[in-house]
């Protein structure tokens, strides 16, 4: 790539050349070189100053202020061409004002790439991801991602750092909520619907918003569940677990990455040349843009691997990311870098075309703003079809965990229903974290929502009984009073919506507070009683399992939180959830996940000497996948159309599934598959596929799954992706652990 050239007096040429920009953009897709010969025509113009600029983004100072425009010292780094991008800069007026700097008042004119981190809706809040990853729905999720750019991009947003695909195996790391669970194959597809809902039919409509998928990699295998600790795994466990959703987001077109905090077995992702550059653009053929996360350069230092900034920003540059997140080295550092010659020009430039590659894709050179305006921006949010499609994502992102003598659903007629507990009306916790330009004035709590289902004759009684989090229990006696004099008591317990997210691991993932003595104390009087959850992560809800009849699992539910939990509650609809990640007994059994190996000594009730717990069984409390409904489904004939197959063969899974129950229902048939016997070892189980089927009561269906060789491979002791001949065993159920079995042979041709 050409050297930088000195500078000449060049308006009219640079709009000359923005100008044959215009012309070939109507012609973008089908003329990519003229593109890159125009890019790099811009390229040649600019000074290396300029280069880090466009590599340098910065958070705006005005996010706390609404409508804030740019502060004095961030309209001079636009216009000397310092910075190329902000984060949490959006709002039609401060957006067009910035991008006017940008293509106005600096000398190359080349518009601003502005992201925000729009995770699970922008102001129609939706579930959190593990809540909607419970749908084990991806048409649905990509909807709701969709929903959430059009809403972003009238805000002037064009590039939103999500989805967060990292796989969680341990609930104790708070970022578990915003993933889609501990499932490599769920976790891809979810990825990948997400990604097309984000960037929608083409980045040039201007409703489509950049993909970013994080945060690459394995930042959920941090040790003890801390978040930012160290990651020490395999590369089999990082390719097998951590890396097909990243994987996925890339074959879904994701047009960008972000590098994570953590080290893996050493290595800095931030700086880990053999993830960002041989595995991303090497064997995926990756050619979007990689950004850090926020300070992950700098944060080289702290690692250990940098002695000071220059040195953070010369690794991170040579191991593959493009974008700097807010340290500013790549803008103070790197140009001095490359004159002393510890950074290659080249290596600059082509990081600067993957930068500006996307800001043509995204039309920003032609139409900087995409068409936000105020009044957009207000009539873009909360539609009723917006509020209908969080409604839906709600219903089906509730998993019933238990429902003894059908409690559930409860009749809308009761005399009186006591409402207990801290999250019962709370109007911000159920946004749950990441929850962007949501407002508490938005969401239904669950007590709005039980009033607006009971009839006029029912009588709703609420107490909050306790704080989220204190040790309060002044309110207990009286809430086992209030619940006394009730025909059925709804308690609604969980965790605050900071208490999961970023920098929210928990080294205790019980109720917090005094929320278990509350529960006990409500219990206690006898009346018919439901548990519903609001929470991040899994908790530890064993005494709950075991005395209260009824417990809903329904997360961080968004806006329309209390319409589907009364939906659900009194039986409008029957919920048909799935867990996708595992509920352990206890803290003492994590990491714990479905998808382990055998070991040696397998866990057996009756010999000591296995793989076990002295004082607790090796079961989790609820599996991946568990999940009941008001109805029963059974599983019968379970058949393979072949009992052996070969390279080019398939082999497909039939099973016939039945409504026993009385209630209309649907059901996410789950099919798993173990390598009995491979050169290495392979876990009990994988997931690697299912089916939602609705089924009127008494109806049976048959369902059939095609697996294909491909779907059994795994990386071998070379690292190298076979399948081997050998039995396949074949499990298919409504979770991880029922279900039918069967097998079949897979044979070298
Ligand atoms: C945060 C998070 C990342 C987010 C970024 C920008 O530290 O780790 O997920 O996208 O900074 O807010």
């Amino acid at each position: 790539m050409k050297k930088s050239k000195p500078l000449a007096p060049l308006g009219s040429l640079i709009w000359t050349l923005l100008g044959a920009m215009v012309v070939s953009l109507s012609s973008l897709r089908a003329q990519d070189n003229s593109f890159g010969r125009q890019i790099d025509s811009l390229l040649h113009l600019m000074t290396l100053e300029e280069k880090c600029g466009q590599l340098s983004q910065i958070s705006w100072q005005g996010v706390s202020k609404l409508g804030a425009l740019l502060t004095d010292e961030e309209q001079a780094l636009v216009r000397q061409g310092l910075v190329g991008s902000f984060l949490n800069l959006s709002g039609a007026v401060p957006v067009a004002e910035a991008q006017r700097i940008a293509v106005k008042e600096s000398r190359l004119h080349i518009p601003l790439l502005l992201g925000v981190d729009v995770i699970h809706g922008f102001r129609t809040i939706f579930p959190v991801p593990l809540a909607e990853a419970s749908s084990w729905d991806p048409d649905l999720a990509e909807r709701t991602a969709r929903v959430a750019a059009i809403e972003a991009s009238a805000a002037g947003i064009h590039w939103t750092f999500a989805p967060m695909v990292d796989i969680a195996r341990d609930p104790r790391w708070g970022r578990i909520v915003e993933g889609s669970g501990e499932d490599p194959y769920l976790g891809s597809l979810m990825a990948a619907a997400r990604v097309r809902g984000f960037q929608g039919k083409g980045l040039l409509d201007s409703t489509s918003i950049l993909a970013c998928a994080k945060h690459l990699a394995a930042y959920g295998g941090a040790e003890g569940g801390r978040d930012y600790n160290s990651v020490d795994i395999s590369e089999r466990t990082l390719r097998e677990i951590y890396l097909p959703p990243f994987k996925a987001a890339v074959e879904a077109g994701a047009g960008s990455i972000m590098s994570s905090f953590n080290e893996i077995s050493g290595v800095p992702s931030s700086a880990n040349r053999f993830l960002l550059t041989d595995v991303l653009r090497g064997e995926w053929r990756f050619n979007g843009f990689v950004v850090s996360d926020w300070t992950a350069i700098e944060e080289l230092q702290a690692h250990g691997i940098a002695a000071n900034r220059a040195d953070a920003g010369a690794l991170a540059l040579n191991a593959g990311v493009d974008l700097d997140m807010v340290s500013r080295i790549y803008q103070q550092e790197i140009p001095n870098l490359v004159r002393s010659g510890r950074v290659k020009e080249e290596v600059v430039n082509e990081a600067v075309l993957r930068v500006l590659r996307a800001k043509f894709k995204l039309g920003l050179f032609f139409h900087p703003t995409r068409g936000c305006t105020p009044e957009r921006e207000t009539t873009a949010v909360l539609t009723k079809d917006h509020l209908q499609t969080a409604l839906e994502a709600a219903r089906k992102s509730i998993v019933l965990l238990k429902n003894d003598r059908s409690v559930l659903p409860l009749s809308r007629h009761l005399k009186t229903i006591a409402v207990i507990g801290p999250l019962a009306n709370s109007k911000s916790d159920p946004l749950g974290p990441w929850h962007c330009a949501g407002k508490p004035q938005d969401v239904a709590t669950v007590l709005e929502g039980i009033r607006s289902h009971v009839s006029s004759e029912s009588r709703v009684v609420y107490l909050k009984g306790c704080e989220i989090e204190g040790d309060s229990v002044a309110r207990l006696s009286e809430a086992k009073k209030l619940a006394g004099q009730a025909d059925a008591v709804i308690l609604v317990l969980g965790e605050g919506e900071n208490m999961s997210g970023e920098a929210s691991s928990r080294s205790n993932i019980d109720l917090p507070g005094v929320q278990n003595e509350l529960l006990k104390a409500a219990i206690e009087a006898g009346t018919p009683a439901v548990l519903v959850l609001m929470n991040g992560r899994p908790l530890t809800i064993g005494w709950a399992a075991g005395h209260v009849p009824a417990i809903l699992e329904t997360w961080f539910l968004g806006v329309q939180t209390g319409n589907a939990v009364a939906d659900v509650l009194f039986g409008d609809v029957n919920p048909s959830g799935k867990l996708p990640v595992t509920f352990p007994r206890s803290l003492g059994q994590i990491p714990l996940y479905y998808n382990h190996k055998n070991t040696g000594r397998p866990f057996s009730e009756k010999e000591k000497y296995t793989s076990k717990y002295f004082d607790s069984p090796n079961t989790p409390l609820f599996p991946f996948g568990y999940g009941l409904s008001y109805t029963t489904f059974f599983y019968s004939n379970l058949t393979v159309n072949r009992p052996k197959i070969g390279m080019n063969d398939s082999v497909v899974v039939s099973v016939e599934v039945k409504n026993t129950g009385k209630l209309a229902g649907e059901e996410v048939a789950q099919l798993y598959v173990r390598d009995v016997v491979a050169s290495v070892t392979r876990p009990v189980k994988e997931l690697k596929a299912f089916r939602r089927v609705a089924l009127q009561p008494g109806e049976s269906k048959t369902i059939s799954f095609t697996l294909n060789p491909t779907e059994l491979t795994f990386y071998d002791l070379h690292m190298k992706r076979v399948v081997e001949p050998g039995f396949f065993k074949v499990y298919v159920g409504g979770n991880s652990v029922d279900g039918l079995e069967t097998d079949f042979e897979f044979v070298a041709n």
